[in-house]
């Protein structure tokens, strides 16, 4: 009970740490935005002298003042304009030599100037900043966010003017023991305004986010909600589908949140059609429209259903990786680049690893027709027992979740990848599991467990958490990390509960034209050969209802440093970082068109 009323402190704490942040407005057309991207003064600041005193106590007058010398004895030692630039959206690593290893605190600085209409108000809105960022407008404090993957906001109508304006945000990417994710992971720990930065207009009380799905396992009731931000909180709201027929009216309720319900005839989203319907939800002082499939997702016994239909998850891992450029992707291209291999292999499925991509990922998918995994970095080692640590991952998942509610291609939630059994792990993502279900009802809940071994044939599936979701993830490594490629061949899977298993990992290292006889380990022959093996032991597990081998792309990691194979790049991808493909590309597409046989 002490436990819970701290957590709920903490909770609180966090969420309302500054009073400027406001829940996430939903990312939807018909505003008016200004985009803030391009090139940002910034400051490198190792020892956050731009932020503490030499008693490292917070001064009052860091950086964020953007002070400049008024006389010529004034005492101002730095200068945001005649500093070096980043560019934004980008990461720091891969901008600059200096920079590649660099882990600790950077500022960023935009000047901007602004027609601020009557009766109007503006957010500044990032779609990510890895990983702490302290946000500041013309000097004062926005707040803070945490968690480098996931899109915040903060409004800045009474502290906007019409020119002059200066947003500095300190960016702090330092690994922490306490945070998510924690001190060790297997990609890059890019640094950065990662993703988009843009000032959003709205009228005084405005549509705010809105849920708009099919209920769970239904194919024709729409449920869901549309919540307004304002004083205007009384009114009627019209959602109208023009393509379908529909114009239905709700009322929004004491605290501005209408409920909406209603059934219609709607082609269903599927990845042989990826119908998508442009939505429009109209307030009295609003309107907002949004482009949205609709589909159902659930499982049935060791089945995953899609539309009532038994479905096979084809799939491919991939973590944000820049084709080609390297670096954090965030751009449209880099997803159609991605998500067209992905395609190009066969895969009606990705797993996005290890936390929320950008936005331009899932709605791609969502025009592609191909189906998502979406995960949290709860990776590895996470402190399991820490309330903060709990208060951030929640965090996190929630506004996973309120960015891509509305995307039919997301059909499953991971809380996790490969943890380790203890019973504090477990509440954890129980808890987790649960905050989820309570957020959306209408998807899948899965995490990427681990196997172990009965016996010396026998693959068990039996982590306590497999409970507590509706999709069991695995990762493997049978013929890399567990032995050599043919072991496969001798194992049998086991799990001791009916549900669906998605094999989220497997696969093995080559470097690109490296080659040699299939048991010559980094050789496109050796990784082809594990390829086989683990196609034909998949092919007998019967309740494998979909794979999402590791991985599409190689990827950089600061845990691979073995010279002039992998360079710091982790070679697990059947296609290289310069869109080479692999032979073992070839083994999978073949699996994957057999599959659709
Ligand atoms: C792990 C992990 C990945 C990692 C991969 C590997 O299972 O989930 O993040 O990159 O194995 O070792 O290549």
């Amino acid at each position: 009970m002490k436990s819970l009323a701290l957590f709920a402190a903490l909770f609180v704490l966090v969420a309302t740490a500054h009073a400027q942040r406001v829940d996430l407005i939903a990312n939807s057309d018909g505003r008016k935005t200004v985009s803030l991207d391009g090139q940002w003064q910034m400051i490198v600041d190792p020892y956050e002298s731009g932020y503490y005193d030499y008693r490292y106590q917070p001064n009052p007058n860091g950086y964020f003042k953007n002070a400049k010398p008024k006389t010529k004895s004034d005492l101002v030692e730095y200068d945001f304009d005649s500093s070096n630039t980043l560019k934004v959206p980008g990461d720091w690593n891969t901008q600059s030599d200096q920079l590649f290893f660099y882990e600790g605190s950077v500022w960023y600085k935009k000047s901007f100037d602004y027609q601020h209409r009557p009766d109007t108000r503006v957010f500044v809105y990032f779609g990510a900043a890895n990983y702490l960022a302290d946000v500041y407008l013309n000097g004062e404090k926005l707040g803070q966010h945490e968690g480098g993957f996931t899109p915040f906001n903060f409004e800045i109508t009474n502290l906007i003017r019409d020119s002059g304006n200066f947003l500095i945000v300190k960016v702090d990417n330092k690994r922490r023991r306490d945070a998510v994710p924690t001190l060790m992971t297997d990609w890059w720990n890019y640094g950065g305004l990662t993703r988009y930065v843009k000032l959003i207009e709205t009228p005084a009380t405005f549509v705010s986010d809105y849920f708009i799905q099919l209920q769970k396992g239904s194919r024709d009731r729409v449920v869901g909600w549309v919540k307004l931000n304002g004083a205007q909180f009384s009114q009627r709201i019209i959602v109208r589908i023009p393509e379908a027929g529909v114009a239905k009216a709700f009322d929004t309720d004491a605290s501005g949140k209408a409920l909406v319900d209603f059934t219609a005839g709607l082609k269903l989203w599927s990845p042989e059609n990826p119908k998508l319907y442009d939505v429009t939800i109209e307030a009295e002082t609003d309107q907002v429209r949004d482009q949205i499939g609709f589909r159902s997702i659930e499982t049935r016994g060791t089945d995953i259903l899609l539309n009532g239909r038994p479905i096979f998850l084809r799939g491919v891992s991939i973590h944000e990786e820049a084709p080609f450029r390297s670096g954090r992707a965030y751009s449209r291209e880099d997803a159609q680049t991605l998500l067209g291999w992905a395609k190009e292999l066969g895969a009606n499925f990705v797993r996005l690893a290890h936390y929320p991509h950008n936005e331009h990922m899932v709605r791609e998918a969502d025009r592609l027709g191909i189906m998502v995994w979406s995960e949290i970095p709860v990776y590895w080692t996470i402190l399991w027992d820490n309330p903060a640590t709990l208060a951030n991952a929640r965090n996190q998942l929630s506004e996973m979740i309120a960015r891509d509610k509305n995307r039919a291609a997301v059909v499953i939630w991971s809380m996790a990848n490969e943890t380790p059994l203890s019973d504090a792990r477990l509440s954890f993502l129980r808890n987790l599991a649960g905050f989820a279900r309570s957020l959306d009802s209408t998807r899948l809940i899965s995490a990427a467990m681990e196997r172990h071994y009965v016996g010396a044939t026998t693959q068990m599936i039996d982590d306590p958490l497999g409970e507590y979701l509706d999709v069991l993830g695995c990762n493997e490594y049978v013929g890399w990390y567990d032995g050599l490629p043919e072991k496969a061949d001798r194992l049998e899977w086991r799990t001791k509960y009916e549900k669906p298993l998605i094999m989220s990992e497997f696969g093995g290292d080559a470097l690109f034209g490296n080659h040699g006889d299939v048991l010559a380990r980094w050789t496109e022959e050796y990784q082809e050969n594990l390829y086989r093996h683990q196609i034909a032991m998949l092919k007998r597990i019967p309740f494998l209802r979909g794979t999402t081998p590791w991985i599409l792309m190689d990827f950089r990691s600061p845990r691979r440093p073995l010279p002039r194979i992998q360079d710091y790049w982790n070679r697990k991808g059947l296609i290289s970082n310069r869109g080479e493909k692999k032979k073992a590309f070839y083994v999978l597409q073949r699996y994957y068109s057999d599959l659709q046989k």
